[in-house]
């Protein structure tokens, strides 16, 4: 008889935003007259950028004539995609990444929980607590990650790397040599970013023990500050040790358009097994590519008019992190992140627990974000905001929690 896998039975509850959205969903039904504020999941609301909608107009067309129409995309992208990013994102920040080690894919959620399938189940991954739930939740699935202890809310065989307001939201090196290290900087979900030097020390670690590390480098385009490292590629030796991911989700606002890539460098290798090929065998086999119209689109992010659009639309999600840091540290919360990141990382006031902070801002304030333990054990008693309202929303929300 068929027989299911029971790694998917060991997960315990839902994904972490399928319960918010079920929660949020049942107090709208109950409460039809309250006018609810999202500011929960990381998902954009500014619309597309001008340059982008021209460019979705454009390949469109394409594909209405005979001559210019496209079927399959080639493997690993289509080559004016890959080569804008190797120029913009890599070779004018120093990085020598070729265009033939980008993997254009539909986002950097399907492949930060895909990428574990190239690498051996007995691999001991380390995690980040708190941490994206994507990156456990896929190994868990895989069967890499143990067992569930529901008291301690933690995986038997994963090791856990506390980020607390003692490290300044950063990991420490973990005394178990872990084989897989997943990194997110600046990070999902308490906006804390990395200096290059801290950087460097990871990607040394790595070498040294022959570990890789996945980094998630999706919200990169809102760092603000000097001698926070773009990609982990700026730093020395990470091309033997690093894979990196990247969204146009938060920097471009294709949440709902999908596109995003992996980087494998060639010289990346296990023994004398390339990863660059392992993935390239994968992709090849189960995926068919991002769509022509969307990778058309990721072009004219690149684009001299795309780029100074961004910039614009960056700036304005960065302007309510500032009203929301402002807004809440004047109100007394202990709160970080929003600087280098679109993330908001607050303390729950007067000892409630996250979820507990959560119920209260939904129910008095009608205002929606994200418990911090919904992360991992050390994000509870904190809470996560987003940037990514409106402006009007996310001032009319901050007025309301101040009202608590
Ligand atoms: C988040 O809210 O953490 C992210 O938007 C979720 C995602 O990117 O999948």
């Amino acid at each position: 008889m068929v027989k299911v896998n029971d790694n998917y039975l060991k997960l315990p509850g839902s994904y972490l935003f399928s319960t918010i959205a079920r929660k949020v969903n049942a107090y709208a039904a109950a409460h039809p007259d309250k006018r609810i504020i999202r500011l929960g999941i990381g998902d954009v609301t500014q619309p597309l950028a001008p340059a982008i909608i021209s460019a979705l107009h454009t390949a469109v067309d394409e594909m209405a004539d005979a001559a210019t129409f496209r079927g399959y995309a080639p493997d690993l992208g289509y080559e004016f995609l890959r080569s804008a990013i190797a120029e913009n994102d890599y070779k004018a920040r120093g990085c020598g990444i070729e265009a033939d080690e980008i993997f254009v894919s539909d986002g950097a959620k399907c492949d930060s929980g895909n990428i574990q399938e190239i690498f051996s189940v007995d691999n001991k991954i380390a995690v980040c607590d708190p941490v994206y739930p994507v990156y456990v939740d896929t190994n868990v699935m895989a069967g890499r990650a143990g067992s569930y202890d529901p008291a301690t809310e933690t995986w038997s065989d994963v090791i856990y790397m506390p980020c607390t307001a003692d490290t300044d939201f950063a990991p420490m090196l973990p005394k178990e040599t872990p084989d897989l290290i997943y990194l997110c900087f600046p990070n999902n979900p308490t906006g804390s970013a990395v200096t290059k030097s801290r950087l460097q020390e990871w990607v040394d670690y790595a070498n040294k023990v022959g570990a890789v590390i996945i980094y998630d480098a999706a919200y990169e385009a809102y760092i603000s500050e000097e001698g926070i490292p773009h990609s982990i590629y700026e730093c020395e030796g990470a091309r033997t040790c690093a894979i990196e991911l990247h969204s146009f989700s938060k920097n471009a606002g294709f949440t709902g358009v999908r596109l995003g890539y992996t980087v494998v460098p060639k010289e990346l290798k296990v023994g004398d097994v390339s990863l660059h090929a392992l993935w390239a065998r994968r992709h090849g086999t189960k995926y068919n590519g991002a769509p022509y119209i969307v990778q058309r689109a990721g072009e004219a992010v690149y684009s001299k008019e795309g780029k100074e659009q961004l910039k614009k639309q960056v700036a304005y999600y960065m302007n309510n992190a500032a009203y929301i840091l402002e807004g809440l540290k004047s109100a007394g919360y202990t709160v970080s992140g929003g600087v280098n990141a679109p993330y908001i990382w607050l303390k729950a006031p007067n000892g409630m627990t996250s979820w507990e902070f959560f119920d209260d801002l939904l129910e008095n304030a009608n205002v929606v974000g994200t418990p911090g333990s919904g992360f991992g054990p050390s994000g509870e008693t904190y809470f996560r905001l987003t940037a990514f309202g409106s402006y009007e929303n996310t001032v009319e929300a901050i007025e309301r929690i101040k009202k608590l």
